[in-house]
C-alpha cells in the first residue's frame, strides 16, 4: 500500500468517529489509574460484560492506594466471573507496586509502562496514548480486524509475523498528534462497524482502501489458525457438611485458579459414578442424592464438574480445609462453576438436606 493512503485512511475514520457517539465510562477520564484499570479488566473480555465490574472496581478502589491496600481475597471476589484470575492477582501485584514504590504515580512513558506486570504493548499503547497524548499505536482486536481487511491479509493473523506487519501498519497510520483520538475511533470503527460478522461495509468510509472489500473476502478475513483440541477434565466436587459447616480450601499450585477456594476435589480421567467415589474417597460420609454438572469452558481445556453434598461426622481426612458457615461460603472467590452451583443448586446450603 502506498503511504500517502494511510493518511486518507486515518483521518477517514476520525472523521467517521466524530459522528458517531460510543460514551464508555472509563472515556471520561485521564487518569493512568482508570485507564489501566479499565484496559486490564476489558483483556479478553466484551465490553459489555466488563463495563459493569470496571463501574464496581472505580467506586470500591477509587485509587491506586486503595487497591494495593486491599487483600488479595477481596480483589478476586470482586473479580469473580471474569476468568482469567491472574489479570487480577497481576493487577493486585501492580497496584502495590506503584503505590509503595512509586508514590502512588503510574510510569509516563511508554517503556515504563510496559515494565509493569501484566501490562502488554496493547495497554502500554493504551494508557500512553490516552493518559499522555503519546503517539503509540494500540493494536487490539478490532484493529487487527480492521488492518486485516484493508490490507487483504490471507495469512492467520494469530501468527506473530502478521502481528508484526499489522503493529507497523498502525505506527503508520496514528497521525502522531492525535494518537488517543486516533486510537479510539480505530477500536470502536472494529466494534461498531468492521465487525467480525454482518460488518456494515455499505456505511463504510474507507471501503475504497479496503483490498478485502475489492476482493470480496470480507467475511474470510481475518483467518485464524485452527487451534488445538481443548484438553478434557473431570472435576468431582463434594461439599462436605459437619454441623452446618462447609469445608473449603484455598487453591494452591500455579494454576488458572489460584488463589480461588473450592471445595473437596477428585479429579478423574472420566466421570466416577457415586459408588466408584464412595471408593475413592478414605472415610464415611451421606452423599445427598441430588448431583448437578456443569461444563465450564476455558481457553485451553473444558472442565466437566459434577457437584455433590454430603453429611458427615467429623472432619477426620479434612484437616487442610477451612471449616466455615454455611452462610458465610458465598462471601469467599469461587471459579465460576462452583459459583453457579452455590447460587443456583446448592441443596445444603438452603437447608434443605
Ligand atoms: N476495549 C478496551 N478498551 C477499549 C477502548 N478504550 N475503547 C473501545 N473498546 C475498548
Amino acid at each position: 500500500m502506498k503511504e500517502r493512503n494511510y493518511a486518507a485512511i486515518s483521518k477517514n475514520i476520525l472523521s467517521w468517529h466524530s459522528r458517531i457517539d460510543r460514551s464508555l465510562p472509563w472515556k471520561v477520564d485521564r487518569d493512568p489509574y482508570k485507564i489501566w484499570l479499565s484496559e486490564i479488566i476489558m483483556q479478553q473480555t466484551r465490553v459489555e460484560q466488563g463495563t459493569p465490574y470496571y463501574l464496581r472496581f472505580v467506586e470500591r478502589f477509587p485509587t491506586v492506594e486503595s487497591l494495593a491496600a486491599a487483600p488479595i481475597d477481596e480483589i478476586l471476589k470482586a473479580w469473580e466471573g471474569l476468568g482469567y484470575y491472574q489479570r487480577a492477582r497481576n493487577l493486585h501485584f501492580t497496584a502495590r507496586q506503584v503505590a509503595l514504590e512509586n508514590n502512588g504515580n503510574f510510569p509516563d512513558t511508554y517503556e515504563g509502562l510496559l515494565a509493569l506486570k501484566g501490562v502488554g504493548t496493547y495497554t502500554a499503547a493504551a494508557i500512553a496514548s490516552f493518559a499522555y497524548d503519546l503517539p503509540y499505536a494500540v493494536v487490539d482486536g478490532n484493529v487487527i480486524r480492521v488492518l486485516a481487511r484493508v490490507a487483504g491479509i490471507d495469512a492467520p493473523v494469530n501468527a506473530p509475523s502478521t502481528v508484526r506487519e499489522i503493529q507497523s501498519m498502525a505506527d503508520r497510520m496514528l497521525p502522531p498528534a492525535q494518537g488517543a483520538d486516533f486510537n479510539q475511533a480505530i477500536m470502536d470503527f472494529g466494534a461498531l462497524l468492521c465487525r467480525p460478522k454482518n460488518p456494515h461495509c455499505g456505511d463504510c468510509p474507507i471501503q475504497s482502501h479496503c483490498r478485502a472489500h475489492a476482493m470480496g473476502e470480507v467475511h474470510n478475513i481475518p483467518k485464524k489458525k485452527p487451534k488445538k483440541p481443548k484438553r478434557k477434565r473431570y472435576f468431582h466436587y463434594l461439599i462436605f457438611n459437619l454441623d452446618d459447616q462447609i469445608f473449603i480450601r484455598k487453591r494452591r499450585g500455579n494454576d488458572i485458579w489460584k488463589g480461588l477456594y473450592e471445595f473437596y476435589l477428585i479429579e478423574h480421567e472420566g466421570l466416577l459414578t457415586t459408588e466408584e467415589l464412595d471408593k475413592v474417597i478414605p472415610f464415611d460420609f451421606d452423599f445427598h442424592p441430588a448431583a448437578a454438572n456443569r461444563i465450564q469452558q476455558l481457553s485451553h481445556q473444558t472442565i466437566e464438574c459434577m457437584f455433590l453434598e454430603a453429611r458427615i461426622q467429623d472432619d477426620a481426612g479434612l484437616e487442610d480445609y477451612e471449616r466455615v458457615d454455611r452462610k458465610q461460603v458465598c462471601k469467599y472467590a469461587f471459579p465460576r462453576a462452583l459459583d453457579w452451583y452455590l447460587n443456583d443448586k446448592a441443596v445444603t446450603l438452603n437447608l434443605l438436606f
